[in-house]
């Protein structure tokens, strides 16, 4: 069985108030909290996408009793990473010591910690690899044109981090139970963010926006007309129904787009953990941080069963059931 073992998180320190945003752009903390649920989020100011990994990476590890050196796969999902090049893998991989992992990012947007996971799984269901430590981390503070209140005020920094582990089966047919995940690139144009041109002696193209652009409304129904589609595809792959899973770990992006699945789930929201009134949203981050707190405040009990949902850029989205 593949199984999570520990996990682990790690936000900036600075926490910015919708208040704090209001006096510096014309917004409001009714406009924000009332169509999003956000009220806070933390920005890095020393803090770096690799060096929050690195934290939380240390964490998961410790929880699940592996040393870095047993570790054979890690697996990084950023948009954001400190730099192009080396990954953000590869850093963590030197500052932690895993000498014996094989070590890259994974670039999926707000589903990127899902499909890391899932990518990981299937390295060991055919016997590739055992331990695996999966990071979704980001600074999107840099991302963000802080110009345009439509989209800065919606997003945070911070990392999060768990140890998966191919073990022999307990007897409890626990671990991960299913995955589904898929794509549409054909309406990516939604949520996007340019690069630095091409710009050498034989060609030079004009620059494009270098920040997150987002048309929010599109956003918002391609989210609440697929999430729940593909929860429940991937609980029914499971074996199981929607009235046995237990807690419903979706990508915080947005309070009404969690309370739109749960309602077309027919889900009561006490299942639905939320973290994004503190976090906003911090893309491939946002669910092994809200993991993290549920199994950190003993709100995870053995066992129970777990929908991990991501979406976002792309189009990407995907589910997962796992039994803790
Ligand atoms: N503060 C105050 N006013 C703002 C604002 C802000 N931060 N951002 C935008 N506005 C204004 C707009 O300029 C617009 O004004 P206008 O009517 O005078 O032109 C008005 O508010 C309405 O803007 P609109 O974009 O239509 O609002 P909306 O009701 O669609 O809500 C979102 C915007 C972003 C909150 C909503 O579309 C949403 O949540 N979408 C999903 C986004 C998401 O989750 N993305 C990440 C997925 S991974």
């Amino acid at each position: 069985m593949i199984k999570i073992c520990g996990t682990g998180s790690a936000l900036p320190a600075h926490t910015v108030t919708n208040d704090d945003l209001s006096k510096i752009m014309d917004t409001s903390d009714e406009w924000i909290s009332s169509r999003t649920g956000i009220r806070a989020r933390h920005l890095a100011v020393e803090e770096t996408t690799t060096g929050m990994s690195v934290k939380a990476a240390e964490q998961a590890l410790e929880e699940a009793g592996v040393k870095a050196e047993e570790l054979d796969l890690i697996i990084a999902a950023t948009l954001s990473p400190d730099h192009i090049l080396p990954t953000l893998a590869c850093e963590v991989q030197a500052a932690i010591g895993a000498t014996h992992a094989v070590a890259f990012d994974l670039h999926a947007a707000c589903s990127g910690f899902l499909f890391s996971m899932n990518t990981a799984a299937a390295y060991m269901q055919s016997g590739v690899y055992k331990n695996a430590l999966i990071i979704g981390a980001e600074t999107l503070s840099k991302m963000m044109d802080w110009n345009d209140r439509g989209t800065c005020v919606l997003f945070g920094d911070g990392a999060g981090a768990a140890v998966l582990r191919e073990l022999p089966d307990d007897g409890t047919n626990g671990g991960l139970k299913a995955f589904v995940q898929y794509s549409d690139g054909a309406r990516g144009g939604v949520l996007a963010c340019g690069n630095r041109p091409v710009c050498h002696p034989f060609a030079s193209h004009e620059p494009e926006n270098q920040y997150v652009t987002m048309d929010g409304q599109a956003v918002y129904k391609f989210a609440v007309s697929t999430v729940p589609k593909v929860v429940t595809e991937a609980v029914e792959k499971a074996g199981l129904t929607l009235a046995d899973i237990d807690h419903f770990v979706l990508h915080q992006a947005n309070q009404r787009i969690i309370e739109s699945v749960a309602k077309r789930l027919k889900q009561p929201m006490e299942k639905f953990p939320m973290n994004l009134q503190d976090c906003g949203n911090i893309s491939a981050a946002s669910v092994p941080i809200l993991l993290d707190s549920l199994n950190k405040n003993d709100m995870i009990k053995a066992n129970e069963r777990i929908v991990l949902a991501g979406f976002g850029a792309g189009l990407t989205w995907g589910a997962a059931v796992i039994q803790w």
